[in-house]
């Protein structure tokens, strides 16, 4: 099934859900794992953030394949060109991000020696440990996630709020369930 001119499918709705759900679990294994030093061993929580990690990847390439075939539905009637060219570029900043962020992420993982294992199963290194000049991965890796990712997300969101408190037209309702 397509995406209508009225809103989006219920395959893209769950994904768009899934992946806020799995982000919101990232941030908080982020926020409460140890600080990652040197000599840090993955304990329970670094070792969840991987999984979660891995897993958004993995529902983001399922995401991105998915949307390849089935365009967004048409705009909202009214609403002002550059409006939708800006949420436009959001979207595809926060798809860019839901693939780089993983990425880097895993990276550093393999520099520092964490096995990359998702519920069970190994994944392979992507890095050597401590491969000369592997270091910044995850200094930009936390960076973009904490300053990039929740930037974009922040504007996303008031984006949404505003057309539902402001101009209370139907973009938010576009991408609810059951609509
Ligand atoms: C979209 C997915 C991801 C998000 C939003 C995310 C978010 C974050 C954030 C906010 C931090 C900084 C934590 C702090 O303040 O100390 C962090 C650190 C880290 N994350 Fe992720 N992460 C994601 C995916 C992954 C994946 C897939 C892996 C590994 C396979 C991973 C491995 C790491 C590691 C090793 C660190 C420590 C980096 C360092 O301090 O040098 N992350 N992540
Ligand atoms: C409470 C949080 C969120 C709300 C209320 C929300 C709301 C929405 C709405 C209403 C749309 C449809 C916009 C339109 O019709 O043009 C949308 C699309 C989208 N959202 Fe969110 N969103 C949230 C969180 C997120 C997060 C965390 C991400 C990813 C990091 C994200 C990524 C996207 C993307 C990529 C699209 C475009 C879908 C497409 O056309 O393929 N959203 N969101």
């Amino acid at each position: 099934m397509s995406n209508t001119t009225t809103g989006y499918t219920g395959t893209a709705k769950a994904l768009h859900w899934t992946i806020v759900a799995l982000l919101i679990v990232q941030f908080i294994a982020a926020w409460t794992m140890p600080d990652i030093k040197r000599d840090t061993k993955p304990d329970t929580l670094i070792n969840l953030h991987i999984s979660v990690g891995v897993l958004i990847l993995f529902v983001a390439v399922l995401r991105l394949t998915w949307r390849a075939g089935h365009p967004e539905p048409p705009p909202e009637d009214g609403l002002p060109p550059r409006q939708v060219q800006s949420a436009r570029a959001v979207h595809w900043l926060l798809y860019a991000l839901l693939f780089v962020l993983p990425v880097l992420g895993w990276l550093n993982a393999s520099w520092r020696g964490f096995p990359v294992i998702m519920f069970g199963l190994e994944l392979p290194k992507l890095l050597a440990t401590r491969a000369p000049g592997g270091g910044w991965t995850g200094d930009v890796h936390a960076l973009l996630a904490t300053y990039g990712l929740l930037t974009l997300v922040g504007l996303h969101v008031a984006a949404a709020l505003y057309h539902y408190f402001i101009r209370r037209d139907g973009v938010l309702q576009r991408m609810l369930p059951g609509r």
